[in-house]
């Protein structure tokens, strides 16, 4: 069986990947706003190789192959470049996303910032963690007391006015917002309590799988915009905060 060292020092041989800025520069256009490198391909391709070494029974959901019907009750499922656009402009602000998906729940999330070599880490049950020490989301009881990152959808451009009137909201009423561009290491900060909440109206598996179960095991509550859970199957809306401050920010959301 896989042990949890393992699998983050091979997330963390993703770095030598990243750093390749000529790979960065070959880009295909997927959709509007929407873009692989080759790098991109090149972690998807490594990982998919290696994981599938090391963990021959457990199928494989990778953001570069897109969305399809899962035949196993157990699969990992990988975002190997969350932030794409800014890896593009060497922004900075990108990482790979690892998230291990066991009959209907994540058991296991991994996400990895290359650049400042941060390993965010969370098992099912066990709490989360930043390069091995436990982490907790933020003590923040009112929006007022804190930061809020916020997602733009960009690739669904139809949902902005809306997306963005909720921001100006949450603007409004916290003490002020961020756009990172990964949705994951977003996700990672509200575990860590550097902001007290995150949202983004559409997002895919890939995208908050890993992040989900770091902000649940820091402490903090995710659902839909609707309060629901999120499925890992389909894409949907995402609201994850310090718990406290939840219920505050869905009704700014409304
Ligand atoms: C994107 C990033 C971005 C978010 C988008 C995602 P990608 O992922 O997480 O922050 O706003 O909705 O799709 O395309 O860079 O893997
Ligand atoms: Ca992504």
């Amino acid at each position: 069986m896989m042990e949890l060292q393992e699998i983050i020092t091979l997330v963390r041989r993703t770095k030598a990947f990243v750093a390749n800025r000529e790979r960065a520069g070959h880009i295909q256009v997927k959709g509007p706003a929407d873009y692989v490198t080759q790098v991109d391909t090149d972690i998807q391709n490594f990982l998919a190789e290696e994981l599938g070494k090391m963990t021959p029974d457990i199928q494989f959901l990778g953001e570069e192959e897109g969305l399809h019907e899962m035949t196993a009750d157990t699969y990992w499922i990988l975002d190997p470049i969350d932030g794409t656009t800014n890896l593009i402009h060497d922004y900075q602000h990108s990482v790979v996303s690892l998230a291990l998906y066991e009959k209907g729940e994540v058991t296991l999330g991994i996400v990895y910032d290359p650049f400042r070599e941060d390993v965010y880490h969370a098992q099912k049950g066990q709490g989360s963690y930043l390069n091995g020490k436990q982490i907790h989301v933020s003590g923040a009881q009112t929006l007022r007391e804190t930061i809020v990152s916020v997602g733009t959808s960009p690739y669904d451009r139809e949902v902005a006015d809306d997306n963005f009137r909720r921001i100006r909201r949450v603007f409004d009423r916290s003490q002020d917002i961020r756009r990172t561009g990964t949705a994951a290491l977003d996700l990672a900060y509200v575990a860590c309590g550097r902001t007290g909440g995150f949202f983004e109206p559409l997002l895919s598996p890939w995208d908050f799988a890993a992040g989900m179960l770091l902000v649940m095991e820091a402490g903090g509550k995710v659902t839909n915009f609707d309060g629901g859970p999120l499925s890992l199957l389909k894409r949907g809306s995402v609201v994850a905060t310090n718990g406290k401050v939840h219920e505050e920010l869905m009704e700014v959301l409304k």
